[in-house]
């Protein structure tokens, strides 16, 4: 199945379109850094990984026109500004940066665009590693007769990332491999994309899933029809604390109380060594309109958005919340599980094994 984001025979940039998913599945080009500022800007790409992916290539296209060093800075400048929580694009920029300051300038365009494929390769390799990694903390969790049953928020699957997705990439692995699985999807409001997205995703690959509203997993979780939650991630602070859609926190919350092990999926790329803890992560403050309306299909098959909350109420609309370390029962990263603990962290940044 296709990346998320491919080179056409002509070195053309294209992704999906996913604020027209689940509904049109429609292919759009990246042809110049602006479209790729617009994209994220507008989420037509999202999730940490992929962001951080498609800025790379931002900063490829910018060095075309400009590879001075003032052309650098301004296109890393323009490119950070697109979205505030998720580190991998600061990650993904700063590695660019890195890479061809020391270049002659006639050299930095085409070092650039190779490296953001090297991001993209690398992102496909640390994702299905992690899906080995936590298909192997989730497997024995299966008793009996009965499928898997694990929840997750939002969507951190193949459409967040180059491939495999983060969360998503041990279920498809689980399911590969013959083992009954089956999904709680969280619609993750305001823009739904455990409804949209997560449902998406695992519908075309086959995976048995069921969309649930935000409100309805502490009920699942009391009720032991979940063995497992696991989620993606948008930053991770040095001490283990997670930054990740908003609701995530009460997902963890009632994991806890439940005693059920809630998982995040953690690339290295999404952990911030710069950042000591999670009150320090900036929260993105999206419109209020994501809140006050909803997209939709109507029954001629239109796309139409629909107000739900009276006139002139006013909505807030924090876009992550942080789960403190302690509710996180393991970061699952590409060179293995680890604890949320800023020892376990630095011993992993520092090369070590996990
Ligand atoms: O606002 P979004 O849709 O970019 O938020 C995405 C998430 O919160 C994901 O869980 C996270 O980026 C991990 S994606 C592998």
């Amino acid at each position: 199945m296709a990346r998320t984001l491919w080179l056409d025979d002509d070195q053309r940039l294209h992704t999906w379109d996913q604020t027209r998913l689940p509904f049109e599945t429609v292919a759009i080009e990246l042809a110049d850094s602006q479209d790729c500022a617009r994209a994220i800007v507008t989420m037509q790409v999202r999730g940490a990984p992929l962001i951080g992916a498609v800025a790379a290539y931002g900063l490829a296209f910018a060095l075309r026109s400009d590879a001075s060093d003032q052309g650098l800075q301004a296109a890393h400048s323009r490119l950070l500004a697109t979205r505030p929580t998720a580190v991998n694009l600061r990650w993904a920029l700063e590695r660019v940066v890195r890479l061809v300051s020391s270049l002659h300038e006639s050299d930095r365009a085409a070092a650039a665009w190779h490296e953001a494929g090297a991001i993209c390769d690398e992102d496909v390799a640390c994702n299905a590693a992690i899906g080995r990694h936590a298909a192997a903390l989730l497997q024995p969790l299966v008793t009996g007769e009965r499928a898997l049953q694990v929840l997750t928020h939002c969507n951190a699957g193949r459409i967040a990332t180059v491939d495999h997705g983060t969360a998503l990439a041990p279920i498809y692995a689980l399911h590969e491999a013959g083992v009954p699985v089956h999904v709680w999807v969280d619609e993750t409001r305001p823009r739904n994309q455990g409804a949209s997205l997560t449902a998406w995703e695992l519908r075309e690959r086959g995976v048995a899933h069921t969309v649930i509203v935000d409100n309805a997993g502490g009920l699942l979780m009391r009720q032991r029809r979940v063995d497992a939650v696991i989620v993606g991630c948008d930053r991770v602070a040095a001490n283990g604390d997670v930054a990740n859609k908003i609701g995530t926190y009460l997902k963890a919350l009632a994991a806890h109380d439940n005693g059920l092990p809630f998982y995040v999926a953690c690339p290295i790329s999404t952990i911030d060594p710069l950042c000591a803890h999670g009150e320090l992560i900036e929260i993105e403050e999206r419109s209020a309109r994501e809140v006050t309306h909803l997209l939709g299909r109507d029954e001629q098959g239109g796309l139409r958005e629909v107000q739900v909350t009276p006139d002139h109420s006013p909505a807030a609309n924090p876009a992550f919340d942080v789960t403190p370390a302690r509710l996180v029962s393991a970061l699952v990263t590409e060179r293995g599980v680890i604890p949320a603990r800023s020892d376990a962290i630095a011993k992993l940044l520092g090369g070590g094994a996990a």
